[in-house]
């Protein structure tokens, strides 16, 4: 949530900066600011509303100076107008940050009993007003920012530049993102690698509690006390291109057809070709002396565990408690332990997921994480991280990162599975050649793009949709009435088929349409009869099968889209790609901002 850039060194500021935020705008994206240093003076330009219109302002009015901050908002405390927008400042300060001030009512009053003046109504402006306190009592920048570090309460990543102080920039953190970038007589600050892909590949990565003191030469890492403290440059692989639309419409098309490429990556990275044996990375547990496992994540992330759910139960036979990460946190459930605490999540940033992370850690729970981005704050935090190799994933709705999630914990799946005596040397070759197989089945279903655009001019004049789908296809389901909502914003429900007739049942008529996955699996009969009853009531159907259930379906749905026949098991994996695809065609046939929708942004970081 929102995302923060700084440089200081020979180059004109501005443009890095803004460079630096377009690669960040996916964390916030409701309002944007930079300032620099000119001639000494600190100088700010700040818009409402995207990034673009930053872009305009600082057409008319630029920005020079070598010395710059950057931040791309999405709005907490405050609403998204200019004057909430960071940077926030003084004549002699300014600072953008990332994350919430718990305590920022408290220092609000006793700054403005010291005579300090706000301006806005965000929590963020009180780091800076605290910042200027202290150097109006004659403190050198490093110490003033030190002595409003060690108040603050709460999460926060935030960059700092002083009137007078060319080259000079004051970067800290604590329960959220930063990192250093090292340049050529020139240094970076970002809330993450992708900010500072084009700039540098050499990062530092801020851990919690850390500050920094950048100028052109280099860095000097301590904590809030000003203890030095190490940390090593790291070479990031992410290239600078990386991040290119190559030629989609959005980012959101580009991903969808990413999901073959990352399903592969992910397998590479986890299967032993020669052996067809899935390859874990060396764990500090035994996993056949699991007794249980407690999953938790947030939102597409906590669907793919649900269906994680599905598989270690059945294939692993190992219990499987899961909860959303907000809930589970609070929840307390009692554990045994030993347990195996499972996290998802792409960013490894979301602040509920992390949280968990830390309640199950609690308990004596072994921590694996699922996680996206390499360096997060879940990887540093968790025992084992089993990487998804999807790259990044700019739109804010999340699609290969999903898939490329299920195929980790397929694969987790049967590891547990042969280290509790459930699978034999012949079950496991035939469940991972099903997981080799999919990368070919994956890029098939881009053969059905017409068919999902037919579905699609169905769906967009929908007010309801409801969503249907049995066992594994339930969380399949619910991620496609996640995707459909968040980017078209037509309101729909996921329920799992046999569920309907006891209450959603009333809600059908023709104007909701009901889209269906239906593979032709152990629940195909069973999800057929479902749809009946619902077509007897004047529900229309729309359904995504495969080549084996295309005959049955036919005969009740009014449009069906027909994918490869693959094992039950990758079965959920195959059928979210047609059902990401419809929510991002509708999306287009309604003209929302697909890869940004509003109110949302991709890293939640706040409770
Ligand atoms: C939906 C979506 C969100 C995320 C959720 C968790 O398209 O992108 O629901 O899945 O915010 O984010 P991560 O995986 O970064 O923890």
């Amino acid at each position: 949530m929102c995302g923060i850039c700084g440089v200081v060194g020979r180059r004109h500021a501005t443009p890095i900066v803004f460079e630096g935020l377009r690669r960040l705008e996916y964390r916030g994206y409701d309002s944007a600011g930079i300032a620099t240093l000119v001639d000494g003076r600190v100088e700010r330009r700040r818009a409402a509303g995207k990034l673009d219109n930053l872009a305009a302002l600082l057409k008319k009015e630029p920005l020079p100076g070598t010395t710059g901050i950057g931040h791309t908002r999405w709005a907490t405390h405050g609403a998204p107008t200019a004057c909430n927008a960071h940077p926030h400042g003084t004549e002699r300060v300014a600072i953008v940050h990332n994350g919430i001030i718990e305590n920022f009512e408290t220092l609000r009053s006793d700054l403005e009993a010291a005579g300090q003046v706000f301006e806005t109504e965000t929590d963020s402006e009180t780091i800076a007003l605290l910042v200027d306190y202290h150097l109006q009592q004659g403190l050198e920048p490093k110490e003033a920012a030190l002595h409003a570090l060690r108040r603050l309460e709460g999460a926060y990543a935030v960059a700092i530049i002083f009137a007078g102080h060319e080259g000079l920039m004051i970067g800290a953190c604590h329960s959220a993102p930063l990192a250093v970038g090292f340049g050529e007589d020139e240094m970076f600050l970002g809330s993450d690698s992708l900010a500072l892909a084009p700039l540098t590949r050499r990062i530092a990565y801020m851990e919690d509690g850390d500050c920094v003191v950048i100028t052109p030469k280099g860095a000097e890492f301590m904590n809030f006390d000003g203890v030095p403290v190490e940390r090593t440059i790291q070479l990031t692989a992410l290239a600078a291109g990386s991040i290119g639309k190559d030629g989609y419409r959005h980012y959101m098309e580009k991903e969808l057809h990413e999901h073959p490429l990352v399903i592969g990556q992910t397998l590479q990275r986890m299967v032993d070709p020669a052996s067809r044996r899935v390859l874990l990375p060396e764990l500090p547990f035994d996993l056949a002396k699991v007794p249980r496992a407690v999953i938790t994540a947030c939102g597409s992330a906590f669907f793919a565990g649900m269906i994680g759910r599905y598989w270690l139960e059945e294939i692993a036979r190992l219990p499987v408690d899961i909860d959303v990460a907000s809930e589970m946190r609070y929840r307390n459930p009692p554990l045994t332990e030993g347990s195996l605490g499972l996290l998802i999540s792409q960013s490894g940033e979301t602040a509920d997921t992390l949280a968990a992370l830390r309640s199950l850690r609690e308990k004596a729970i072994h921590i694996v994480s699922v996680l996206n981005v390499e360096h997060s704050t879940m990887a540093r935090e968790s025992d084992v991280v089993l990487g998804t190799v999807a790259g990044p994933e700019i739109s804010v709705a999340s699609t290969k990162a999903f898939t490329a999630q299920l195929t980790v914990l397929a694969c987790l799946t049967i590891a547990t599975a042969r280290a509790r005596g459930k699978l034999d040397t012949l079950a496991e070759e035939h469940l991972v050649s099903a997981l080799l197989d999919l990368p070919s089945r994956a890029a098939e279903v881009f053969n059905q793009t017409d068919a999902i655009r037919a579905m699609a001019q169905l769906v967009v004049e929908a007010r309801d949709v409801l969503y249907l789908g049995r066992g594994s296809m339930f969380p399949v389901a619910m991620e496609g009435a996640l995707k459909l909502k968040e980017i078209s914003y037509i309101h729909a429900e996921a329920y799992a088929a046999g569920e309907m007739k006891h209450g959603p049942i009333s809600l059908i008529d023709r104007t909701v349409p009901i889209v269906a996955t239906v593979p032709s699996n152990a629940l195909f009969e069973k999800t057929l009869s479902n749809l009946q009853e619902a077509k007897a009531r004047g529900g229309r159907l729309l359904v995504f099968t495969d080549t084996k259930g295309a005959e049955r379906v036919s005969a009740i749905a009014e449009q069906m889209v027909v994918l490869p026949h693959v094992h039950d098991f990758v079965a959920p994996i195959l059928q979210t790609i047609p059902v990401q695809m419809l929510a991002y065609e509708v999306a287009v046939l309604k003209g929302t901002d697909v890869d940004q929708p509003r109110n949302l942004a991709k890293s939640v970081t706040v409770e």
